[in-house]
Formats: C-alpha cells, structure tokens, sequence
C-alpha cells in the first residue's frame, strides 16, 4: 500500500568526509570542507521544501578519540561555519540550535555558537540542529541524573515518570522524534545518536559519502521513506473488508 507522507523530522548521520578525501589523496580537511557546504546544500533545500526539522550529528562525544589536529580543524570549521552562514541562516528564517554537551566546547565555538541560537530565536522556519560533543547515552544518563534529583527532592513523583515525562529531561524536550533518519557512506550504525528519540525512525542508509550527498540524495530517501508504512508495533490497516 503506498502511503505519500512526508517527514516532518529528518536526522542525518554525516559520515564519509575522511574517505571522500583520501579516495582523492586529499588531505582529510579537505573533505570536512567539502562536507560542510554539502551541510548548507541539505539544510537550503530542507528550508525551501517546509521541512519542519533537521538534524545533524556533526561531532560526537567519541570524536574527540580523533587526532588532536583533526578535532582542532574540526572546531576552527565550526565556529568559522557558525559565523559565514548567519547571513543564510536568517534569510532562509532557519532556526538555529544546539544539542549536547555544549558547556564542554571551546569558548570560541560557545560564543558563537550562542549568537547565532539568539539570533535566530524568533525565526519561523526549518528547526536546524546540530548534534555536538553529543552522545546519547550521556544524553540519557543526563536526563537520568536530573529526573532522580526531581524526584529525591519531592519535586516529580515516581507515578509522573511517564514515557513523555522522559522527553523533558532530554537536551532539547521541544524536539520531536526523527521520522526519517538517513547515514550516508554505508555503515548500518547508529553510532550513539538519538537512540531514544529514534525508537520508531525509518532508516536509510545510502553508499554515497557525505560530501557528494545533495539535493538528489535527499529526495531519493524522502520517495523511500513516503512509500514505506510505519506500523508503530500495531497491524497494518487492511486495505479491503
Ligand atoms: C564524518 O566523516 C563526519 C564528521 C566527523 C562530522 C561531520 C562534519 C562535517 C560535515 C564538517 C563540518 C560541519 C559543520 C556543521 C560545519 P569521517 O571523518 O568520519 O569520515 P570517514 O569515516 O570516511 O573517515
């Protein structure tokens, strides 16, 4: 049965930038480079299509295992991105946002990071998101630590913990779930990302490295996703008696 819905919230694994490079013999910044305009390329087209949510996991918690060389390039592209895409940012009316440990990136990134969250506070468009020193398991033990303060402190009782409850505690409980959740460079991993949030996400992995993935890309996994029937646990309706 085809079913023609759309996502509302798409959540993307970015990951090839290093072997997009090296298939090159590039060095592997390059490919970083190349990644973040495909990050302007998926994020414009998000905005134009009504999309209500993006998000992107663009540095995880267990990055920072990476080369101190590569992380630093990594941060100086980030705050660099932060700044030169404000412009487009307020014209697409994009809502820009942060999600994970925040208060442990570099002051610099912080800053920046902050004003371009303020500035876009009010706009009504395409919530964007970017995943940063995040990992869902310190995500949930988070949460968990703040829910158990609530409740030892009389606050929240025990019965109030309820599924939904659980979402208040995440980083940003204005999130709602990925319907859509896309890896490119074809691992089939979800590497630590939204595993709460994803519980009932479709996923779809494609072979493309992130920095070829565009605009093609996007709609190819939007024609897979919109023909595919979520059940949600339940049973499919029957199309006839
Ligand atoms: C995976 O490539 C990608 C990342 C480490 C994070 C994504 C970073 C960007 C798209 C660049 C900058 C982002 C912004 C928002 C400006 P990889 O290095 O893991 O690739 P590999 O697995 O092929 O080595």
């Amino acid at each position: 049965m085809e079913d023609h819905h759309q996502p509302v919230h798409i959540a993307i694994i970015m990951d090839g930038n290093g072997r997009w490079a090296s298939d090159r013999g590039l060095p592997r910044v390059q490919g970083h480079e190349r990644g973040a305009e495909s990050v302007r390329e998926v994020t414009r087209d998000c905005a134009r299509r009504g999309l209500g949510h993006l998000t992107l996991y663009a540095f995880s918690s267990e990055n920072w295992r990476r080369p101190r060389e590569e992380t630093e390039m990594l941060m100086g592209l980030l705050e660099h991105y932060l700044v030169s895409e404000r412009k487009e940012i307020m014209e697409n009316q994009v809502q820009f946002s942060g999600i994970g440990r925040l208060n442990e990136l570099p002051e610099r990134v912080q800053k920046e990071l902050n004003k371009t969250t303020e500035m876009s506070r009010s706009n009504t468009g395409l919530h964007l998101r970017l995943a940063l020193n995040y990992g869902s398991r310190g995500e949930i033990r988070d949460a968990v630590v703040r829910l158990a303060r609530q409740l030892s402190e009389g606050k929240l009782q025990e019965d109030d913990v309820t599924e939904e409850s659980v979402r208040d505690f995440l980083y940003d409980p204005g999130m709602p779930d990925p319907d859509l959740l896309i890896r490119t460079a074809g691992e089939y991993r979800l590497s630590n990302f939204l595993l709460w949030q994803a519980s009932y996400a479709e996923i779809w992995v494609t072979p493309t490295l992130w920095p070829d993935f565009g605009k093609e890309d996007l709609d190819e996994a939007i024609r897979a996703y919109s023909s595919r029937e979520r059940r949600y646990g339940g049973i499919a309706p029957r199309s006839s008696p």
